[in-house]
């Protein structure tokens, strides 16, 4: 997710500073973000001088105290709500006072990010999707502490990326995950159940609802590891049983088997 959210910014005209803990893998991040916009410049929709303008604007770094100028900084690490919290601790105290600190969770309580900060009142949720150059919207979270100066400067930030945006209060899923992950759980619990094939259900969801893909392709390409972390969060907070995560994934996820981006999740990624 951090390396497409970075690319929606540069290409919106925004200086981004990319970091991840190895110079490494911010390194890498900044070559895939070149090869997606080579793709866009092969399909005509980006100009040569479009793509060349929009790599300047990025830099790669691994040492946070580069970030201490940025107006916003967007976390998009892990969907685990320690490292988050240890994230936002120190993020508050490298930034300068005016920086908004904002986080991509899926589900996590933006709150408990916020308070580990001395400056709640700039904390928000910035939630992009995924693939995030291509998905048009962009949920707003709002935690209690939250500014409307906050707010009103992170709805100008997604505007300038050019994505819709949606307000919603700090609660578990958002709007879009709140209903999404019964959905995908319960296909889970079809397949467990031996209702149908993973193919077949796949198949069905697309045919029947016109879905771009089905859920067990969607699971894969979110990642089954953010997935489980996504319906524990889900769980914690409304003891709901539809969002219990069903065993499969579980096991799956410790197997890991996590989709796209391990190779193999509930599809075989490792050929393509
Ligand atoms: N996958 C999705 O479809 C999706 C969609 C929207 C939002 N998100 C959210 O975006 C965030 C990242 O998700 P992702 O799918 O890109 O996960 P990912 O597992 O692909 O990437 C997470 C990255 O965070 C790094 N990381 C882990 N701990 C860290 C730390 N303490 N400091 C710095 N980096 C650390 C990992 O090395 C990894 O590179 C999560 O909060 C997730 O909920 C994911």
């Amino acid at each position: 997710m951090g390396s497409g959210i970075a690319e929606v910014a540069a290409k919106a005209g925004l200086e981004v500073i990319l970091r991840s803990r190895k110079q490494e893998t911010a390194d890498a991040m900044i070559a895939g973000l070149e090869k997606s916009l080579a793709k866009q410049v092969e399909r005509g929709k980006l100009t040569e001088e479009d793509r060349d303008a929009t790599v300047a604007r990025v830099s790669a770094t691994s040492d946070l105290h580069e970030l201490k100028d940025c107006d916003l900084v967007l976390e998009s690490i892990v969907e685990d709500l320690g490292p988050k919290k240890e994230l936002f601790n120190e993020l508050d105290r490298i930034c300068k006072d005016s920086t908004i600190l904002a986080t991509n969770t899926s589900t996590l309580p933006v709150i408990e990010m916020a308070m580990e900060t001395g400056r709640p009142d700039k904390v928000c949720g910035v939630h992009f999707f995924n693939p995030a150059p291509m998905m048009a919207l962009v949920e707003i979270v709002k935690p209690l502490t939250a500014s409307d100066e906050t707010i009103a400067a992170v709805h100008d930030f997604v505007g300038a990326c050019g994505k819709s945006a949606v307000e919603v209060i700090d609660q578990a899923g958002f709007i879009v995950n709140n209903l999404l992950f019964p959905y995908l759980n319960n296909a889970v619990r079809m397949f467990e159940n031996g209702v149908a094939t993973k193919e077949g259900i796949d198949e069905a969801m697309k045919g029947g609802c016109n879905f771009p893909m089905g859920p067990f392709a969607l699971l894969d390409l979110v990642g089954l590891d953010t997935s489980l972390s996504i319906l524990e969060a889900l769980y914690d907070e409304f003891r709901d049983p539809n969002y219990a995560p069903r065993p499969l994934l579980k096991r799956m996820v410790a197997a890991e088997q996590l989709g796209r981006k391990s190779g193999k999740g509930f599809y075989d990624y490792s050929r393509k």
